[in-house]
């Protein structure tokens, strides 16, 4: 097993190993005082495995009860949130009881931000079970809701108590859905972890045979890297925005397609792009174009922005680059690498030069 801990305030632990479930409850019970467990989990997870952990809980003498909404992005929203709080109300949970979140992203951010409200907050526990939630969406403490104008518009900053991941879960995940937190690992490598990048390029032949070594090594270094930037910025002044490479153009490229693509193919493009463009604009001191073009192909994840197979404006794409979050009083500000393992914020870049990356990788 291996610990990562995120020094938030509070801080809390992340558990990496295989079967670690079994673990759980009486690691919980170290951590937290709790009476009741609401273990809140989406229609396909609480049949993978809703009926498994409830039965570890309560062989361990904790009274738990499943709380389930469907499966799917379209569940992320405050009607969910409302039925989710009533359900519990009726129940009778209170201030000193526990939600647990097992399940993806969409889960992890609707219990979250669940916990975050229900009477005013009450403690919260992550069991994420897709690899996006594993390196991604379970560390830093954000939590929300769509709202029909968007996505993740409604949301707290809520920090869980504890963080189980078990690697053996991801058997049963579509490789779509390994591929799609592959592309956030990357990026991690990109940025701020070479280690995590060699490693991927040396086993990529080998990474979809999903082996519980290779996923903990990858799981471990993702949620140091991840933990590391949140410490530093928890609530997205500064440093954080360093999480935002490949996430210009790929934000603008999802949006383009009407969210038909998932977030990893766009972010895996626009990695490329990004790549491309520190070149351009020879900020970099070593290639990293051809290195991550190189790990990406061999991943099976897409590099070029014909492989995604959409039909859009190339002006219409920049000009949504400009609309995003990140832009501040009118500049864009973007990620850029110097070398693979090391990143750099570039203010303004000239727009002749966002259009020539995009060109380049078509
Ligand atoms: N809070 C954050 O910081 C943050 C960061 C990134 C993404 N997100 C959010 O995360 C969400 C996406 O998360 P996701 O990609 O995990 O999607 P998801 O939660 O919808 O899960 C994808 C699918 O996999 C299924 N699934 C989950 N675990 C499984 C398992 N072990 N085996 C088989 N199937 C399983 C789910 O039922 C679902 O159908 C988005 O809403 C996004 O906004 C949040
Ligand atoms: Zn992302």
């Amino acid at each position: 097993m291996k610990v990562v801990t995120v020094r938030t305030k509070p801080a809390y632990q992340i558990k990496i190993g295989a079967n670690l479930l079994e673990f759980l409850p009486r690691d919980i019970t170290n951590i937290v005082e709790f009476g009741k467990i609401a273990l809140i989990t989406d229609t396909r997870v609480e049949k993978l495995l809703g009926e498994t952990l409830l039965e570890i809980l309560r062989k361990a003498r904790l009274y738990a009860e499943l709380f389930s909404f469907p499966e799917g992005e379209g569940s992320k929203n405050v009607q969910t949130v409302v039925d989710l709080a009533r359900r519990m109300i009726r129940a009778s949970y209170d201030r000193k009881d526990l939600i647990l979140a097992l399940g993806g992203g969409v889960v992890g951010d609707i219990a979250g931000f669940l916990a975050s409200i229900y009477l005013r907050g009450i403690p919260f526990i992550q069991v994420p079970t897709t690899l996006l939630a594993q390196v991604d969406s379970s560390i830093g403490g954000k939590t929300g809701v769509d709202l029909p104008e968007g996505k993740n518009l409604l949301g707290t900053f809520y920090q869980p108590r504890a963080v189980y991941i078990d690697t053996e879960v991801l058997k049963t995940l579509p490789q779509h859905e390994i591929k799609n937190g592959l592309a956030e690992v990357i990026k991690y490598g990109c940025i701020l972890n070479r280690p995590l990048f060699n490693f991927l390029l040396k086993r990529s032949s080998s990474i979809y045979q999903l082996r519980s070594q290779d996923f903990e090594y990858m799981i471990y270094h993702s949620c140091l890297t991840k933990a590391q930037v949140v410490k530093k910025d928890e609530k997205e002044a500064g440093l954080r925005r360093v999480l935002n490479f490949g996430h210009t153009y790929g934000h603008a490229l999802e949006t383009i397609s009407g969210y038909t693509i998932s977030h990893g193919l766009a972010v895996a493009v626009g990695m490329a792009i990004e790549a491309k463009l520190s070149e351009l604009l020879k900020i970099n001191s070593e290639p990293v174009y051809e290195p991550l073009v190189e790990l990406l192909s061999n991943l099976g994840l897409p590099y070029r922005v014909n492989q995604l197979g959409l039909q859009f404006s190339r002006e219409e794409l920049i000009n949504l680059m400009f609309k995003d979050k990140k832009v501040w009083k009118g500049k864009l500000t973007i990620v850029l690498l110097k070398k693979i393992g090391e990143y750099l914020f570039y203010e303004d870049p000239p727009q002749d030069m966002l259009m020539e990356a995009l060109d380049g990788c078509f």
